[in-house]
């Protein structure tokens, strides 16, 4: 995600930021900037790439005097990473500066309204409506411009703001997205995360959502969303770097599986407005999705996987064949591809070698490419024809987690959005379904809720050394991105088969005490893997089951289950990989192993 800085104090304010920003480059971003008051003018310099680039461009702060001040890391959402869409973002007038994290999901309507009254858009960001708001509800009160512009905003935000006529003070902002305030001598911060502040101090206030601060060099006032007085306690914090970087938890991985809800939600309900489904980024009409004749879904690793799920959906609901194919195995092969093909490319990178020279086949034999894609401007991004972002934010574990639950997320949105385009749900349908993609963030968040027993349960199962994911349909699916978690960071040999294949050969390596995972989540099949339970169980395999709540039978059949709320059974993947991602750390964990950087493993695979 996107990091925010704020200074005040009697000090130079520019090169405080600007050490704040390097200690959150590890979250990852592609631009940066700086706004900072003096004397009653704000001035701003802001970059696309490194914060290197802002240093030499201010050297090191020196050319931006002032005492106050604000900045950001930034890793586009909404707008490439360029120069002119880094922030801070201004007001027309010059008269207030904005930072922003998070994501405001009705910014196209307010934007509208904004124009309408005459304010000029410079960058393509969500966060710059939040400026014009300030300045259009401000009659001198600074407080109750930001408090008025906040109330209209929908989303998630951590806001820093500046304004040129109260050059002493800094305003905060937190609605679901993080923010903290450091408490110094004569000088105060806030920051969205707890590394920016140790080197300063390590006295902190933390807000709650709907809450506003302001800050002078002596004081700091916290507000509710009435603007009554809140009385905080400050806090000690005793995290070192490397600790607040991972949030507390001791990897990025279990990080990143934790921020899940969260990163489900910021892919979904910006593109749900109204009970309807926007994605105003695939801009074929009804008319061109209806000559849509075949889909080809590509991809790599955990990305592949993720198509394999989403074909059900698409499959299902749009009534159009759903071809998935390994982007390596696809460009070597002579695809029946033509300009009635829908390719769909899924990349968290956007730069994975195979995938873009499979993309690159396909679109030369007249394939229209959507790209479903988290790092914005990458190279897939830009060669596609549509794209949609994940808006996961930067994944630094190299085992996927949230990056294939959002791809997933995508995918569902998009199979909805296509089957209603092409007139083959009813508005009741459509609802219905549009009501279980907006609960599986909550869905998720109860899987966590719902699974203490996780650690125990990978003590149990750690000293295999060979463990059998089994499912059928898109209980299959997450099998083999739950087999392919195991493998990649605890090592240990795991591997996925359709439960219906096992007499065809698996299950003669069934014998005493394998263990053997079955998944039984897809309500309409869940009853034939259980007859392969029964299977199993019968050559002495030890079996860990996956069900929906409510599911009893299981109980008498497996040896440990695991319960996660049910969903359309389309939608049950995303929320039962969870627990096998959680399975799959805790092993590793229990073996020692090196979890976010597994061995031999890349982020993104550049080469072929
Ligand atoms: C690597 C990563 C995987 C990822 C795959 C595809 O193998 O370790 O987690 O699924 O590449 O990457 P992409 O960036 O194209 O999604």
């Amino acid at each position: 995600m996107c990091g925010i800085v704020g200074f005040v104090g009697t000090r130079n304010a520019a090169p405080i930021l600007l050490e704040g920003l390097k200690r959150l480059e590890y979250r990852g971003y592609d631009s940066a900037g700086i706004a900072v008051d003096h004397r009653g003018v704000i001035s701003i310099s802001k970059v696309s790439g490194r914060i290197e680039k802002l240093c030499e461009l201010t050297d090191g702060g020196k050319t931006m005097p002032g005492f106050a001040g604000i900045a950001h890391t930034r890793w586009a959402t909404h707008g490439a990473p360029t120069d002119v869409n880094a922030h801070p973002h201004m007001s027309c007038d010059g008269r207030f500066s904005v930072v922003h994290n998070g994501i405001i999901e009705n910014y196209m309507e307010l934007r509208d309204e904004l124009m309408g009254n005459g304010y000029l858009f410079r960058s393509q960001t969500d966060t710059e409506v939040i400026v014009h708001l300030i300045e259009m509800y401000y009659d001198g009160n600074f407080k109750a411009a930001v408090m008025k512009a906040t109330s209209r905003l929908e989303g998630s935000y951590a806001l820093g703001v500046l304004c040129s006529d109260e050059p002493g003070k800094i305003i905060a902002v937190k609605e679901a997205s993080p923010l903290i305030l450091g408490i110094g001598i004569g000088e105060n911060f806030f920051a969205s995360d707890v590394t920016a502040l140790v080197a300063y101090t390590r006295n902190v206030l933390y807000l709650n959502d709907g809450e506003l601060a302001e800050l002078t060099p002596e004081n700091i006032t916290v507000y509710d969303c009435t603007g009554t007085p809140v009385p905080k306690t400050a806090s000690r914090v005793t995290w070192d770097i490397e600790a607040a970087e991972k949030g507390g938890y001791e990897h990025f991985m279990l990080k990143e599986i934790m921020e899940q809800p969260r990163a489900v939600k910021a892919a979904l309900t910006p593109r749900i407005q109204e009970n309807r489904i926007c994605l105003d980024e695939f801009r074929m009409t009804p008319g061109e999705l209806r000559g849509i004749r075949k889909i080809v879904i590509t991809a790599c690793g955990s990305a592949y996987y993720a198509g394999c799920a989403g074909k059900y959906a698409i499959e299902k609901l749009c009534h159009i064949p759903v071809d998935v194919q390994l982007a390596s195995e696809l460009r070597y092969s002579e695809p029946q591809i033509d300009s009635s093909t829908l390719l769909i490319v899924l990349s968290q990178s956007g730069e994975t070698a195979d995938t873009i020279a499979a993309m690159k086949e396909c679109q030369s034999l007249g394939a229209k490419v959507l790209a479903i894609v988290n790092v914005v401007g990458s190279t897939i991004a830009k060669l596609a024809d549509y794209t949609l972002y994940m808006w996961a934010g930067p994944e630094i574990a190299v085992a996927t987690t949230k990056g294939y639950t959002t791809q997933l997320s995508i995918l569902y949105l998009f199979a909805v959005y296509a089957a209603e385009a092409l007139g083959l749900l009813s508005e009741k349908e459509y609802q219905r379904l549009i009501g279980e993609l907006q609960a599986l963030p909550q869905k998720i968040q109860q899987v966590f809720d719902m699974n203490g027993i996780l650690p125990r349960l990978a003590s149990k199962y750690n000293t295999a050394r060979s463990i059998f994911y089994i499912g059928r349909n898109t209980d299959y699916a997450a099998a083999l991105e739950g087999a392919l978690k195991m493998k990649e960071i605890s090592y240990l040999h795991a591997e996925a088969y359709a439960a219906g294949e096992l007499k065809h050969g698996t299950i003669a390596l069934i014998d005493e005490g394998q263990p053997v995972v079955a998944l039984c989540c897809n309500d309409r099949i869940a009853e034939k893997t259980m007859n392969n339970i029964l299977e199993v169980k019968a050559r002495g395999a030890q079996v860990l089951a996956l069900a929906v709540k409510g599911n009893r039978t299981v109980l008498t059949q497996a040896d440990d289950v695991i319960y996660i709320p049910g969903t359309d059974s389309l939608f049950q993947t995303v929320v039962e990989i969870i627990p096998l991602q959680l399975l799959a750390y805790y092993v590793a964990k229990e073996n020692g192993c090196d979890i976010d950087k597994p061995k031999n493993l890349a982020k993104a695979v550049t080469v072929e």
